[in-house]
């Protein structure tokens, strides 16, 4: 299948401004990028200098929490977890859990995210899968490992039967199609100190990835010292397990040591600033990760400590709190941008062939309309435009390797009246 955007302005990391023309997808790649393209192809799309961007790229979420939206307010950390989230996570079924990850993966393609890493909960991971698999989306998931009880938490499981079931998971589910498995030991305080070592030694025997949570919270560092008397990359590095397979969520509370441990292991960080702000858990110190040239990326982590999953809200955050803490001149545009795009498919080790606008690459494209009140005028730094001013509605089309999800900010793949139904239904059963 041939698709053209025609007339479109091109922004993506590794142009120095933005460069407008015709690019032609072809069987899932992007094939040329001319000005003025008259091939024969099956379907013209009219870009009349609107944006085609890469698709964005969430590094961090919980499709299996999109259900909670709304439902844990207000609390820190440890408290929303052990009262709620887990609490939630362990009343889960089938049905509760397709229902949370179907309005997950709507919100995320709707707002133009075409690639994410989830970290699931223990049970039902696969009804995760085969849901992220019917998507088209780009999706790295993996089933929660807790085998140690978080303090009277309720969800917690056999170390035996975690690790059973994650190698049993890898091997049905990792590289078919789109998915890549993604191994998820929660965090320190939810897993015992050898399943680290094995989780380590099976990633390696796979080649998949190692998605945790890490120095989120203060109180969540004072437990993890409590339990290993140690800060939680430091504990990392201690195990020998800190590589650059290790992505790891938040990263608001690392010294300066932990920052240089970060940068030599070349571990991906991932920058969840609506969360951290949500919780209260506080800023990360991105201008110096950066600086110190860490691989960093961005995720809404899960809705219910965000409450959306929404790519834009992240990007403007990350942006905000950085020149708070460093000045107005802390975090420029390109790089929040680059943050949102080619950074997370460098995290996630398909820079090769996502993340940027380029001939040879896949085309997980997203086409933003730039022609309403709220990006006018046109003649503003167009990184600025997408960073600070679009949102998703500005969002017209979003395709994955090649194919249509999202037309006119309309949904191809699923219902979306059928979704919310089933969204509404399984989150009344959930909450009774
Ligand atoms: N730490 C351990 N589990 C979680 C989670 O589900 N969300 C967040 N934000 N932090 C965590
Ligand atoms: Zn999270």
């Amino acid at each position: 299948v041939r698709i053209l955007f025609r007339d479109v302005v091109v922004l993506s990391s590794h142009l120095d401004g933005v460069w407008r023309g015709d690019v032609l997808v072809e069987d899932g790649r992007i094939q040329r990028m001319e000005k003025g393209i008259c091939e024969e192809v099956h379907r013209v799309i009219q870009g009349d200098g609107d944006y085609l961007i890469p698709g964005f790229v969430q590094t961090h979420i919980h499709l299996c929490q999109t259900l909670f939206r709304g439902l844990a307010e207000d609390l820190p950390l440890l408290d929303w977890l052990e009262k709620k989230v887990l609490l939630f996570e362990s009343k889960h079924t089938p049905d509760t859990i397709r229902a949370s990850a179907k309005l997950g993966l709507c919100e995320l393609m709707l707002g133009g995210t075409t690639t994410f890493m989830s970290m699931e909960t223990v049970r039902y991971t696969d009804v995760v899968l085969e849901e992220v698999s019917r998507s088209k989306l780009r999706g790295f998931v993996g089933k929660a490992i807790m085998d140690r009880q978080v303090g009277n938490a309720p969800l917690f499981e056999d170390t035996e039967k975690a690790i059973k079931e994650t190698v049993d998971l890898i091997e049905r589910w990792d590289k078919q199609g789109k998915l890549r498995y993604a191994i998820a030991p929660r965090f320190v305080p939810s897993v015992k100190h050898d399943t680290w070592l094995e989780i380590f030694k099976i990633a390696e025997h796979y080649d998949v990835f190692i998605h945790t949570h890490s120095s989120e919270n203060r109180d969540e560092i004072k437990l993890v010292e409590e339990l290993t008397g140690k800060r939680n990359v430091e504990y990392f590095d201690s195990m020998g397990i800190l590589t650059d397979r290790m992505k790891i969520a938040h990263c608001v509370w690392v010294d300066e040591q932990e920052i240089e441990m970060l940068r030599s292991s070349g571990a991906g960080v991932l920058h969840c600033p609506s969360s951290n702000f949500k919780l209260g858990s506080g800023i990360a110190p991105v201008v110096e990760m950066l600086r110190e040239g860490l691989n960093l990326s961005i995720g809404a982590d899960g809705a219910s400590c965000n409450n959306n999953l929404d790519v834009f809200c992240e990007m403007r955050l990350a942006g905000l709190a950085q020149k708070v803490r460093k000045g107005a001149d802390a975090l420029p545009v390109k790089e929040i941008f680059r943050m949102a795009t080619l950074g997370g498919a460098e995290v996630l080790g398909i820079a090769d062939e996502i993340g940027t606008v380029e001939v040879g690459k896949r085309a997980d494209l997203v086409l933003l309309g730039v022609k309403d009140v709220f990006t006018t005028p046109d003649t503003a730094n167009p990184y600025a435009r997408v960073v600070y001013s679009a949102g998703r509605g500005n969002v017209r089309i979003v395709m994955v390797d090649g194919e249509i999800v999202v037309e006119e900010g309309r949904c191809l793949v699923y219902d979306i009246d059928e979704v919310i139904r089933d969204a509404n239904s399984a989150c009344s059963s959930l909450v009774e």
